[in-house]
């Protein structure tokens, strides 16, 4: 779904709607205050997509997206679900936080290396050079450090079915993941290079297939 395919109804609709009710958790046009609720600006539109419809459907089942966001997604439509995600997607991403210089540094090597003795990709690879998200594989840059280390536990834990990123991470360690985390909450604002609100890809509309 391009911005354009949303009609301005619906688009001011889904803009009152994240205003009011999302951003009571997830902040001012997508940037929370709380690391216990997800950044959702800049966002990519096919991964938001993907997300409110494993809520509605209860497959993202996780402890906090069971009690936090089954009720709300189930609310959703697929054309608010579109026009949400085409909003959250087109807002200037969260500022960089820096952290622990160390952990930063050892957070850069495994996302852009991966770790070879223990079988982990290059985390680069899927989510990007600067980790900026490109169709379904989501922006982690900016994101909340403690919320990304708490995905990473509940994805390898199989809480969250996200079936490419079980086999990636399944032997990573916590503080690997506390690492990548630092890292990754450290980089800066900058956008994709692709246009992130584009939705239309290679694996939309069945991105679990990809
Ligand atoms: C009462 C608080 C609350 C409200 C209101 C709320 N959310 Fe959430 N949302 C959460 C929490 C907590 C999570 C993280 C769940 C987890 O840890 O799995 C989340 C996760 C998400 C994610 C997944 C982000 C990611 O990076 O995977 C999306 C998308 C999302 N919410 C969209 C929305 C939209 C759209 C609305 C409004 C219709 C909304 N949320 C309202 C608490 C809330
Ligand atoms: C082969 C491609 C691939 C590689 C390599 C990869 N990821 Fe992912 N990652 C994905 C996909 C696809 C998703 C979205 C899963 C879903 O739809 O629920 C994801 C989701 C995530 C999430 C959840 C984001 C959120 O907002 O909730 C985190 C955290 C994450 N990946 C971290 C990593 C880290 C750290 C590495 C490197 C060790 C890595 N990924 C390597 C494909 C990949």
């Amino acid at each position: 779904m391009r911005a354009a395919d949303v009609s301005p109804e619906l688009g001011r609709s889904a803009h009152q709607l994240a205003e009011t009710t999302c951003a009571n958790c997830h902040g001012v046009s997508g940037r929370s205050i709380s690391p216990t609720f997800p950044n959702l600006a800049a966002q990519t539109v096919p991964y938001l997509e993907a997300q409110l419809r494993a809520f509605r459907d209860q497959t993202r089942a996780d402890p906090d997206a069971l009690s936090y966001m089954w009720g709300m997604a189930s609310q959703l439509n697929d054309a608010t679900i579109e026009a949400i995600s085409t909003y959250y997607a087109a807002q200037t991403p969260p500022r960089a936080k820096t952290g622990d210089a160390k952990l930063t540094a050892r957070g850069k090597q495994i996302f852009e290396e991966g770790v070879t003795s223990q079988g982990v990709p290059a985390c680069a690879t899927c989510h990007g050079p600067q980790a900026r998200g490109d169709n379904i594989f989501p922006r982690l840059a900016g994101q909340h450090a403690d919320y990304l280390v708490k995905q990473a536990l509940v994805i390898q834990r199989r809480l969250r079915a996200a079936p490419v990123m079980h086999d990636v991470i399944k032997d990573l360690s916590q503080d690997q993941m506390r690492a990548v985390a630092t890292y990754l909450e450290s980089l800066s604002r900058a956008r994709a290079k692709t246009d992130n609100t584009r939705g239309r890809g290679r694996c939309h509309p069945a991105p679990r297939a990809c």
